[in-house]
């Protein structure tokens, strides 16, 4: 384990206590250390057992053995106050049962006749406004972005109209559970509760941070070198996709990198931070009136597990040693390419440096970091332009994947409206994207297809979710979505991780033989895991910083702070550049602004392995879990097919206990670390004379953000110690 910070500078024996104290004093001495010990570890503590007590309270600096005594004697005392102090810090409610809203009806016969009103009206809703957003994403024009406008105005009103009525009944004591889950999706959903105006304040600050987003334009690092006043210059028009991230993937230039990074951060940053924290209250008021603490805590309704951010924290620690792993592995050969005094060789990563704007994604390194270089890497885009692929024939053998697997063939609506490929005649927004129409019938894929197999990947994940959309489409609307928010993604990533296996690629007559050595298998491991890996911390935190945020942990003055030192802590990444509070840097990831929850990809990573291992196990896979790929297995499409069919009408720990055959009803990360384990050992071997596998973190490192944690990250504990000597020298 490593080594925590000293907590001497807190020492109480240099604090309260001299020489000649009285015995009195002694004890209290030995409170107050056991409260210190509390204070840098209180959970770890409470678990302990006494010798670990003893040993914390004796590198506090209490190692006499009448002391110890005490500290153990009191410890449930010190803890039970320790307790009652944090709950009063927090504000009332903290820790308090959230309490949802509902009214008095309790007439189980007029609930059942309002969800079916809801069922049809919200479906023909919900078709509307979906037609609007399709035709303004495939035909991009003023008119048809105001009739979307407009469609979206009318939902949002039926949305609260109906969070209304389902919260005028006594929903959590009606005897249908099926009536009961339906209602409490409909009760606790997003900012109905909200007065018109404060709702209408809110959906306008998050239009506008978009549309700040979304206009945002940088200049190119040449010319900014020369002329650093953009605004006269009639060439700064880079906008994020493609330029910057083109440019943020390819170069390799320390100086060009730094421009780019700095530039989109100073582009989107600085105009959204004061309409962020208006954002926050509004969010956090609307959370209020729906029962919740915070707007985080709402958020995390949407997992049915109340305890879902300590199953995160489990999960991101026992992925975390692979991540290190990787992290020292791609450092070394940055400190290879950019020089030691660019890169410390045991420190944090300048972010700008890993091949992607939030360095979440570090697949463009693979020309730095590539094990085998001379192996060939798996790449069957020139095989399909020389077969002749076309967009409609990559879909069509999409197509084949599922249908091998008994699931379903996509409808004759998908082939007749789906955008398969960049029309000539008009504007359209290109990103891939699956759409469901809730009418039973529309099921389309928008995509911009190119002849690739990186393309080949998507269509068969986009694919997923329209499979996903067919197999629940029997379900009431309300059930119609994935078992938790995590899992549309992790349905598609799973298909993905079989047909990307090279032998699937050869099955289908795409490669014509497999290299199936060592060294392939090694540089394809890495190749996923600069993807899967490497993403892991990213997805992780932020949430975290937004959920801290919602909940008050810190203030708004150190919110860039807050974000770069989770940045350090689990992606080990450094700005490249002091940040300052002026500087906003979360809001350079479009699911800030945009209010887009972001723990679905975290939880997508860790499930799509588990559900990835669940459907190989299910077709009789032996051998490697990298190895493994689906493709014709009836038993696993029947697997696939009844975690499917459920949507979201079940709470998804027992669609996981189905899933894993009964073996457990948690996330698990045991299958990612299974599916990399040949990864794992091979770099171990690689970093066995590294300095630091992970990174140290210097004064220098958190200086460029935070200068709060040098002159004092603890300067909380003296004012809670003195609360808590006047309630002790009360109680005595
Ligand atoms: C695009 O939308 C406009 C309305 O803004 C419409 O007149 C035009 O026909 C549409 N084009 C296509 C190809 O659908």
């Amino acid at each position: 384990m490593k080594s925590k910070p000293p907590h001497r500078s807190l020492n109480c024996l240099d604090f309260f206590v001299n020489d000649s104290t009285t015995s009195k004093l002694c004890h209290l001495e030995a409170q107050a250390c056991c409260f210190v010990v509390i204070l840098s570890g209180y959970c770890q503590l409470t678990r302990g057992d006494s010798r670990e007590r003893s040993n914390s309270c004796a590198r506090v600096g209490c190692s006499s053995q009448s002391q110890l005594r005490y500290c153990n004697v009191k410890m449930r005392c010190v803890v039970a106050i320790t307790i009652v102090i944090a709950f009063l810090q927090h504000g009332m409610g903290y820790t308090q049962e959230r309490r949802y809203v509902e009214g008095s009806n309790m007439n189980l016969g007029e609930a059942l006749q309002f969800l079916r009103e809801y069922d049809r009206e919200a479906s023909g809703m919900c078709f509307r406004v979906t037609s609007s957003q399709w035709n303004y994403s495939t035909n991009i024009t003023e008119t048809n972005k105001r009739r979307m406008l407009e469609e979206q105005a009318l939902s949002a009103k039926f949305h609260r109209l109906s969070w209304r009525r389902a919260t005028s009944y006594t929903w959590t004591r009606l005897p249908d559970p099926i009536v009961r889950r339906q209602l409490h999706m409909l009760a606790i959903e997003g900012r109905a509760a909200l007065p018109e105006e404060k709702f209408n304040e809110l959906q306008q600050l998050i239009s506008d941070m978009k549309e700040i987003y979304s206009r945002a334009r940088t200049c190119p690092h040449s010319i900014n070198s020369i002329n650093y006043n953009y605004r006269q210059s009639g060439s700064c028009d880079l906008a994020l996709e493609p330029d910057l991230t083109r440019i943020m993937s390819h170069s390799r230039d320390y100086e060009e990198l730094l421009h780019v990074w700095r530039a989109w951060r100073d582009a989107v940053g600085p105009p959204i931070r004061s309409k962020y924290i208006r954002y926050i209250q509004l969010a956090n008021h609307a959370a209020r009136l729906n029962g919740f603490h915070d707007a985080g805590q709402q958020q995390r309704e949407g997992y049915e597990d109340s305890d879902i951010n300590t199953q995160l924290t489990e999960l991101w620690t026992n992925l975390a040693p692979l991540y290190r792993e990787l992290h020292a592995y791609v450092r070394h050969r940055l400190v290879e390419r950019y020089g030691p005094e660019r890169i410390r060789p045991d420190g944090p990563l300048p972010a700008h440096l890993l091949g992607n704007m939030w360095a979440q994604n570090w697949r463009s390194l693979a020309d730095l970091v590539l094990p085998f270089p001379a192996k060939p890497t798996v790449d069957v885009s020139s095989e399909m332009l020389r077969q002749g692929y076309t967009p409609l024939r990559m879909f069509h053998l999409a197509e084949e994947f599922f249908t091998s697997l008994g699931l379903k063939p996509m409808p004759p609506e998908f082939w007749r409206h789906s955008m398969l490929e960049k029309p000539l005649d008009r504007e359209v927004a290109c990103r891939a994207s699956a759409w469901d129409f809730c009418n039973h019938k529309d099921y389309r894929i928008k995509q911009c297809t190119t002849v690739s197999m990186d393309d080949l990947l998507t269509i068969h994940h986009e694919m997923a979710h329209i499979q996903y959309y067919l197999q629940y489409a029997d379900q009431p609307l309300l059930f119609r979505d994935g078992a938790n928010p995590g899992f549309h993604e992790a349905v598609g990533d799973a298909i993905t991780l079989s047909v990307s296996n090279p032998r699937h690629l050869l099955g289908i007559g795409l490669l014509n033989n497999v290299t199936d050595d060592y060294e392939s298998g090694i540089n394809f491991l890495l190749l996923m895991a600069l993807e899967k890996v490497a993403y892991l911390p990213f997805a992780y935190i932020v949430d975290q910083w937004r959920w801290g945020l919602f909940a008050g942990d810190w203030n708004i003055d150190e919110m860039n702070a807050r974000w770069w030192e989770l940045r350090l802590r689990h992606q080990g990444v450094i700005p490249p550049i002091p940040r300052t509070e002026k500087d906003f840097d979360p809001a350079s990831k479009y699911h800030i602004p945009a209010d887009m929850p972001y723990t679905r990809y975290f939880v997508s990573l860790v499930l799509q392995f588990q559900l990835h291992q669940a459907l190989c196990e299910a077709a009789g896979h032996f051998g490697p879990l990298h190895t493994c790929n689906i493709y014709r297995s009836r038993e696993a499409g029947r697997l696939l097919g009844d975690i499917l069919s459920l949507g979201s009408s079940r709470p998804w720990p027992e669609v996981i206990r189905i899933m894993t055959r009964g073996r457990t009803d948690k996330l698990d990360a045991w299958p990612l670390l299974e599916y990399f384990k040949p990864l794992t050992m091979w770099l171990n071997v690689q970093n066995r004379d590294e300095s630091m596998v992970g990174w140290s973190t210097t004064g220098e490192d958190t200086a460029l953000f935070a200068r709060w944690s040098q002159d004092g990250g603890y300067a909380v504990v003296p004012s809670v110690l003195i609360t808590f000597l006047a309630v002790v020298f009360a109680l005595s």
